[in-house]
């Protein structure tokens, strides 16, 4: 059977397979470590959810308007501007199911058939895919290991052709956890302003999750000239431990939001309405959920990377922000995918291999998860990389 060309050429998930395949082990009772999770392991904090209750019981039952509800957009400028240093309207900024979804709905409407997007390896696996269906390609540097993970002004100029519509930049990032610190940021601008048609998707959604001395900066604070091609994308998963709300926004150019706007209207329309508003109670609140969880989050990683560490012949750059670490296992002579599956299959432990992230010699792993799960399957990862060398 045919389908449409653009969907049938999104790649399966390949992580999909193991991911199944250890919720299964789990479900028949095996002592499965799982370092899969994407999302905190912390409730969504008691105010936010009263919030959603009360709406609920207020009838706030009804379709939201398709950009957001007018408050919520009110408060996400208001945040934009005190914690972001961006001057946005709230006729700019667009509430969607999840920041993937402000991603998708960015992408489809700016890429044109023939654009290319650049993407620094290792990226978050949806962007290329999402490029694909937006019918441009992806063009992905590959950065060093040595340098950090990071993007180069070099490697960025030579990506760039008279084709290049836009660049994604994720900072803090999944799958490494850099944060680029705001003198790498203004290099890239600098790069970029050379480049008047080429637009900055900045994907922010980890900015609260920092540790040490990293600080996060916004690509549109840092490049105000520069402000009618960013694209702000954020969302309330990752901070607020709300991934199962799929509520995400993005601040943009209000001619892009429009357009994309018209998208959203024909497809989802409003983001869920009585959601919307345990997401203005996420902004309005108390913010000391958000640190308690970074300091739980800190603790772990801390643990994390020293048992990494204490592996011969892993190594990992130190993550500065987000909840994963992604260490190096090419000295085992393993894949990325071989080294997951084998892994789960002998030690019951559940990695995510790099290779759909454009880097087949590491494996991720999340540390939103029990201390007891992190000793526990570092020890047994220990033990598997003993025994295959
Ligand atoms: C880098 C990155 N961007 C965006 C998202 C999507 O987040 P949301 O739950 O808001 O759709 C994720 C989720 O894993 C992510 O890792």
């Amino acid at each position: 059977m045919e389908f449409n060309k653009r969907i049938a050429s999104v790649k399966p998930s390949l992580t999909l397979a193991l991911t199944a395949k250890a919720k299964a082990m789990k479900a028949a009772g095996e002592d499965v470590c799982s370092f899969g999770a994407g999302e905190p392991d912390f409730d969504t904090p008691q105010h936010i959810k009263d919030a959603a209750v009360k709406a609920l019981a207020d009838g706030q039952t009804k379709y939201a308007p398709s950009p957001g509800l007018p408050a919520l957009r009110e408060a996400i400028a208001k945040k934009l501007e005190k914690e972001n240093g961006m001057a946005y309207k709230p006729g700019q900024i667009l509430v969607s199911d999840g920041a993937k979804h402000s991603l998708f709905n960015v992408i489809m409407t700016l890429c044109r058939d023939g654009d290319e997007v650049v993407i620094p390896a290792p990226f978050w696996l949806s962007y290329p895919e999402m490029v694909n269906m937006a019918g441009a390609t992806p063009v992905v540097v590959q950065t060093e290991e040595a340098a950090g993970f990071k993007l180069t002004p070099e490697a960025l100029e030579a990506a760039i052709t008279p084709a290049t519509r836009a660049l994604i930049l994720n900072s803090p990032s999944n799958p490494i956890g850099i944060v680029y610190t705001r003198e790498e940021l203004e290099a890239l601008a600098v790069v970029l302003r050379r480049h008047e048609g080429v637009y900055v998707i900045a994907d922010e959604i980890y900015e609260k999750i920092l540790y040490d001395d990293a600080e996060h900066f916004s690509f549109g604070a840092l490049a105000p000239d520069m402000m009618e091609r960013v694209v702000t994308v954020n969302g309330f998963s990752k901070a607020y431990s709300m991934t199962g709300w799929r509520l995400g926004y993005f601040a943009a150019d209000e001619k892009l939001v429009k357009a994309v706007n018209s998208l959203q209207s024909h497809s989802t329309s409003g983001a869920v309405t009585f959601a919307q508003y345990g997401a203005l109670a996420a902004l309005e609140g108390p913010q000391e959920v958000v640190a308690d969880m970074v300091a739980a989050f800190a603790q772990r990683r801390r643990a994390i990377m020293d048992l990494i560490a204490a592996i011969p012949g892993v190594s990992a750059v130190t993550p500065m922000g987000a909840f994963y670490i992604l260490p190096n296992i090419s000295s085992t002579g393993l894949d990325s995918v071989e080294f997951a599956e084998k892994l789960l299959e002998e030690e019951k432990v559940a990695v995510v291999p790099g290779q759909p992230f454009g880097i087949d010699t590491h494996v991720r792993l999340s540390y939103a998860c029990s201390m007891e799960n992190i000793e526990k399957g570092l020890e047994r990862m220990a033990r598997f990389i003993s025994k295959l060398s």
